[in-house]
């Protein structure tokens, strides 16, 4: 009898991951009788946790990667893929013969999200990032993949900013938080990648008026689904798209990795995850 397919998340913690709920709809949509299971591990077990996958001792075919664990599976995996080798950081391992592969499916997530939802989203010239952190890397990378002409990214700290457009190339430009107003001008795109607003905290007033028309404002947080930076656009009829699906597709690649099907996300996926979410909130 074939050996059952496992997989997990990893991170720390780990235990509140909606991935699991996720992966084992696909397993049971697919008929397969495989398991996906949180595995949380603290820091300083990580490097043999990826050690056990890669030498099959952990059962695992591979598996997801969360904070604080990114670049550690970046670092510690054989092989990389350009996407992750350019974040430094790695949200999908699978094993191949004896080697650990990695790469990371946020950018794909939130690429394929805003083509589900939003349409022509990259057909703009300008595109404005809010956030300078880790999760703001991949949105940067993909949006500049896309062929996004220019990128304003605003940060709090601006040297976090710098720090990031110097690494992503030359058509995106550092700012402060006081140049907002200025940079918003002629913007297709919003995109929240920072920690403002999260869990419905208090966010500044921000005006979205000078977009171009038909503009798109999303936020990569899913909780609450309409955040506060998007109940704000929507006040003033800016068309909005939330982060959920980002979490949906990016599932996707590691799934088909280590089950061999691709799994489809679906209407009745996301409306299980948004129970889900109003359940939890
Ligand atoms: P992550 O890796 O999840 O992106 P992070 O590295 O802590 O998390 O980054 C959080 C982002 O939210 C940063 O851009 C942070 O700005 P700083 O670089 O200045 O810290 C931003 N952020 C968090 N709280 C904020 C606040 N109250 N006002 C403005 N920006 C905030």
């Amino acid at each position: 009898m074939a050996e059952r397919t496992r997989a997990f998340v990893t991170g720390y913690p780990a235990k509140h991951s909606r991935s699991p709920m996720i992966h084992n709809h696909w397993l049971k949509k697919a008929g397969i009788d495989g398991s996906y299971e949180i595995a949380e591990v603290a820091p300083e077990g990580v490097a043999a946790f990826f050690s056990n996958l890669r030498d099959g001792s952990s059962g695992y075919a591979g598996g997801n990667v969360t904070i604080p664990h990114k670049q550690a599976a970046f670092e510690l995996a054989d092989h990389a893929d350009d996407i992750a080798s350019e974040l430094g950081a790695a949200n999908t391992l699978w094993v191949e013969g004896k080697r650990l592969m990695a790469t990371n499916t946020d950018g794909y997530g939130f690429a394929v999200n805003l083509d589900d939802r939003a349409a022509g989203w990259d057909r703009t010239d300008t595109a404005v990032i809010l956030g300078a952190g880790g999760a703001s890397r991949a949105v940067i990378q993909t949006v500049r993949n896309r062929g996004v002409k220019h990128i304003h990214i605003v940060n709090r700290t601006v040297s976090r900013a710098m720090e990031l457009a110097k690494r992503f190339g030359s058509n995106i430009s550092a700012h402060p938080l006081e140049a907002l107003g200025e940079v918003m001008a002629g913007a297709g795109l919003f995109v929240n990648t920072s920690s403002l607003g999260m869990g419905g905290t208090d966010v500044p007033d921000i005006d979205f008026s000078p977009m171009t028309e038909g503009a798109i404002v999303t936020d990569i947080v899913y909780t609450p689904l309409v955040t506060p930076i998007m109940a704000l656009a929507e006040k003033q009829d800016i068309r909005t798209v939330d982060g959920l699906g980002m979490l949906l597709h990016q599932a996707v690649p590691g799934f088909e990795k280590w089950f061999g099907v691709r799994p489809a996300v679906t209407d009745e996926l996301r409306q299980m995850l948004v129970l889900d979410l109003e359940k939890g909130a």
